[in-house]
């Protein structure tokens, strides 16, 4: 740390990225991207226009990607806020609606930035407990009288609130935001998006990283009141105006014309997610009901940590968190049914040892 650091910054945690390995070939399960590649129309475009447009500055309003979201979620182009992977948005988000007086709140086991980005800008944040089955009780949001942001579905747990639940909490808190991130929702559950006209306190989120396979191209948004969006554009025109590069405007738009890929490709996750599933009850594993690209995973017979360190040995990450609720546990993204079949065989192999050790040692 310098000395020229300010005070507020000195004691912050900065969020700690999955890994992203660089020599060593990985099967890579540790952060929710698509195992898939982009729509080819994506490459195509891409290949285009980096001979043609780059020495312009990109699009500052993301006309063409607004509207083609706009569209495909038949809102209004003025209903539509991108940024910089739904992270930007969310941080905008923070930025422009919590304050000492509004203040904020989400669960105890919930995506990681939130607790991040409360530190990072000094914000009065409550963690709501999950319950013990890790799900929410929305009694605890009722009349909270606090911003509110929850994934749904939630991660790590990958367990979904219904649109009657959420209704509950919009309804109860009228004169706060109430943020869905949805960035797992295009994995079999249902987006919020058809309860903006009832709500207008309601902000879903949402992102191209996982369900439209661009993690790498930054692309998230926000579908809210055109009031809200008119914020979030006020507070990124005064800090990064060109937040979406050129090439990822164009990717972005061809990846939502590509509709069948978009489509082929989330089925064919969804399909691997539930044989995966299957699969690892009959190892023995509990398994949370997840509906994202992951799921989250435990057992008695191992610990978190070990049975996250023996899948990385043999060439597989994972993500093991080292919170005391969920240490018991691993996420482990969705691959190619490929890559589950090795972790379903490299599983049974790490089970067979550790058993048999436990047995030895008489555990
Ligand atoms: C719940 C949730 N929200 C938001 C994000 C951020 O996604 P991105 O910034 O890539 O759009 C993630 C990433 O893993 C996530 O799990």
């Amino acid at each position: 740390m310098s000395k020229f650091l300010i005070d507020r910054f000195s004691n912050l945690e900065p969020y700690v990225p999955g890994e992203q390995p660089k020599e060593k070939k990985y099967i890579k399960l540790n952060t929710n991207e698509a195992p898939y590649p982009p729509s080819p129309n994506v490459v195509d475009a891409i290949d285009k226009v980096v001979v043609a447009g780059l020495n312009l500055y990109c699009d500052p309003d993301t006309t063409k990607l607004t509207k083609i979201i706009a569209d495909f979620y038949d809102v209004d182009f003025n209903e539509v806020f991108i940024g910089n992977g739904s992270d930007e948005v969310l941080a905008l988000i923070m930025m422009a609606f919590v304050d000492e007086k509004t203040k904020v709140c989400f669960p105890d086991i919930t995506y990681g930035f939130y607790r991040v980005f409360s530190k990072s800008f000094d914000l009065d944040a409550k963690e709501v407990p999950l319950k013990d089955d890790f799900t929410i009780d929305i009694n605890d949001y009722i009349n909270c009288g606090r911003n509110i942001i929850i994934a749904n579905p939630n991660a790590p747990t990958g367990l979904v609130l219904t649109h009657e639940e959420i209704e509950k909490i919009l309804i109860s808190n009228q004169d706060r935001v109430v943020v869905i991130d949805e960035a797992y929702v295009d994995f079999g559950s249902k987006s919020c998006i058809e309860l903006l006209d009832k709500h207008p306190n309601l902000i879903v989120v949402q992102t191209f990283s996982k369900s439209r396979n661009l993690a790498g191209a930054r692309i998230g948004f926000a579908i809210a009141s055109k009031e809200i969006i008119e914020d979030l554009n006020k507070m990124k025109f005064s800090i990064t105006p060109y937040n979406i590069n050129t090439m990822s405007q164009i990717a972005g738009v061809e990846s939502v014309k590509d509709n069948d890929y978009f489509e082929k490709c989330n089925n064919k996750v969804i399909a691997t997610r539930e044989r995966t599933k299957k699969e690892l009850r009959k190892l023995g594993f509990r398994v949370t009901d997840s509906k994202t690209n992951f799921i989250f995973v435990t057992h008695d017979s191992i610990s978190g940590k070990e049975y996250y360190s023996e899948l990385r040995k043999h060439g597989i990450l994972t993500r093991h968190f080292n919170d005391k609720r969920i240490n018991e546990y691993v996420r482990i993204s969705i691959g190619t049914d490929e890559e589950m079949d090795k972790v379903i065989e490299v599983t049974k192999k790490i089970l067979y040892e550790a058993v048999n050790y436990n047995f030895v040692v008489g555990k």
